[in-house]
């Protein structure tokens, strides 16, 4: 068992996220492009395989390919089954073309999707996508493929906008009804768009109306049962528990290490295949992670975090 990577604050490092592509298929309003800012060239498959067998090697458990949209990426499969085996493989997909992927990456060694889908509603789907009209329905069917690959748990993700806040007691029945997990995502509004969503609202009503709270490790999310229905409550901005709790590495489209989506000032250049020297560079990019929102008052909050909840 690999000894596991810990930043200066105490912070394990158990899941990294690879940017495969910055090209998408779809052009959503609030999208905050997995924080890049001018991505030049695609990571290479190499390289990827070789960033992934040094996170293993130090620890890491769970892998997220991102994007972009990761299902443009040519070769994604064979890509897949070059993953280290003892890795938790996961991808983000606006899953527009998964119902054809779906078993193919599943045969190849995914473990399971998180499925981007804002809206039920066809035309606010469009507003907030910019797609062609029909695409949602190619979203529902690539989860009923993902279902049948047995790609599961499923997630739902849903970033909480004015567009869709009438809709999240759809949302959450639409999940409960096909066995998905929902996660109702704070809208980070990193360019000041001007767009908008109220989580604070939804999430005082999920709490008075749940049998069950759960408050999960990764990022002290809150996750609530309501009549069979499951939601996560994914809330950044802000939050210094969230950051307290950030177990995450990152790797951008353009093959360099980030240790915090909210900056851009202290990313590590891969630059090389080298297993043994991107373990370096992991160590080095670790050694750069601080916690975004509340460093000065992560170790009172520490505390007060061990006394409220002795596993942590
Ligand atoms: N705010 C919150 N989440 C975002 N995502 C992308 N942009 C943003 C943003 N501005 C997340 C959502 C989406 C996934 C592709 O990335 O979860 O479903």
């Amino acid at each position: 068992m690999p000894s596991m990577m810990k930043d200066s604050f105490g912070r394990k490092v158990t899941g990294l996220r690879i940017a495969l592509t910055p090209r998408c298929n779809l052009n959503c309003i609030y999208c905050h492009h997995e924080g890049e800012a001018n991505p030049r060239g695609e990571i290479s498959d190499e390289m990827v395989v070789s960033v992934a067998r040094a996170a293993a090697h130090l620890g890491v458990r769970s892998l997220k390919f991102t994007g972009g949209e990761p299902l443009l990426r040519p070769g994604l499969a064979k890509l897949i089954s070059r993953m280290p085996q003892e890795l938790d493989l996961s991808l983000t997909t606006n899953g527009i073309f998964l119902a054809k992927l779906a078993e193919p990456l599943a045969q190849a060694g995914l473990d399971r999707v998180n499925v981007s889908l804002d809206s039920l509603r066809p035309e606010i789907y469009r507003e907030i996508t910019g797609c062609w009209e029909g695409d949602m329905e190619k979203v529902l069917a690539g989860i009923d493929a993902a279902q049948a690959a047995g790609l599961e748990p499923i997630k739902l993700n849903v970033v909480v906008l004015k567009e869709n806040e009438a809709e999240i007691g759809n949302l959450i029945d639409f999940s409960r009804d096909r066995g998905l997990i929902l996660q109702l995502i704070q809208l980070m509004d990193l360019h000041r768009s001007g767009i908008s969503g109220d989580i604070d609202a939804i999430e005082r009503d999920l709490a008075s109306r749940a049998d069950r709270v759960r408050t999960r490790e990764m990022h002290r999310r809150k996750k609530y049962f309501l009549d069979g229905a499951e939601v996560e409550v994914v809330r950044p901005m802000d939050n210094t528990e969230f950051c307290a709790n950030c177990t995450r590495l990152r790797v951008t489209s353009d093959g360099k290490i980030k240790p915090c989506l909210l900056r851009s000032d202290n990313l590590v250049e891969i630059g090389t295949c080298d297993c043994e020297k991107i373990i370096e560079l992991l160590q080095e990019a670790n050694s750069r992670r601080e916690p975004y929102f509340g460093k000065e008052r992560l170790p009172a909050l520490r505390s007060a975090m061990m006394a409220d909840c002795p596993r942590h």
